[in-house]
């Protein structure tokens, strides 16, 4: 299973990422767009490390994820932060949400590799679609082709913090383009540690496959970025930036 226990220790390990950063890229985009966003749908929101600082920036935002316990998470920083935001435990590739006309539809740091269909992937876009307004904007990243192939491919990762320690092995499947991360977590209970696992199974896609199935659900005004810049991706981006609109 993905991001059961994983989600009561998320935040800690991504405590290198700066969510405050991705928020200003987001917001630099829409600006450079021209859209008028007030309101936003979150797919894979996780523990709400973008919803949360959205929310508090005045933005009327929706969060969906398919984890329940990343959804715990999230509801509890709410709860600290005295911030409402309404999360839905939902699996995206069978969206229930009935609010069309909307700003902005939005999924950050690789939501979409958990997705492993093309099928699946095309049915989420002509949800997201359907639920744009007109001229609305859809905001995603993904890890590219390259990352997932050259650099997390077969290779082995771990960190050796106090109180966390984790082993992430990884395995690509060439034929199906799918990487296995085999992650094991160690989490200290005084004098001892205890051990957990979870296996993730995240899509590598090329640009390209993700650009055919923009266009052919309706989507224009494509831009592809690289790493958080303005910049069009190339080959050797790691995360790749998809912004367009319907
Ligand atoms: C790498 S985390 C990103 C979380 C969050 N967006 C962030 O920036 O921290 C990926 C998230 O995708 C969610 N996810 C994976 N497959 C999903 C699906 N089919 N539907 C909804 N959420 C999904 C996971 O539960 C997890 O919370």
């Amino acid at each position: 299973m993905q991001y059961e226990s994983f989600a009561f220790i998320y935040d800690k390990l991504m405590d290198n990422v700066d969510y405050g950063m991705w928020i200003n890229y987001i917001e630099n985009i829409i600006k450079r767009e021209n859209v008028i966003v007030k309101n936003i749908l979150e797919l894979a929101c996780g523990t709400g490390n973008l919803t949360i600082p959205l929310a508090q920036k005045g933005y009327d935002i929706v969060g969906i994820d398919i984890s329940e316990e990343m959804l715990d998470v999230a509801k509890q920083k709410c709860l600290e932060e005295e911030i409402d935001v309404v999360f839905l435990n939902q699996d995206m590739r069978e969206l229930d949400f009935e609010i069309y006309d909307l700003d902005c539809v939005l999924c950050a740091c690789d939501g979409f590799n958990y997705i492993l269909e093309e099928e699946e992937l095309k049915n989420i876009f002509e949800n997201v679609y359907k639920l744009l307004k007109e001229e609305g904007i859809f905001i995603f990243d993904i890890s590219s082709y390259f990352k997932m192939s050259n650099i997390l491919s077969n290779n082995t990762f771990g960190e050796n913090r106090e109180d966390i320690a984790y082993i992430w092995q990884n395995y690509f499947d060439e034929e199906e383009n799918i990487v296995e991360m085999d992650l094991a977590f160690f989490i200290r209970n005084g004098k001892y540690f205890e051990k957990f696992e979870e296996t993730h199974y995240q899509r590598a896609y090329n640009n390209e496959e993700i650009l055919d199935i923009l266009k052919h659900t309706g989507f224009n005004n494509i831009k592809v970025y690289k790493d958080f810049t303005f910049l069009q991706a190339d080959e050797e981006s790691e995360r790749v930036f998809f912004v367009c609109k319907k």
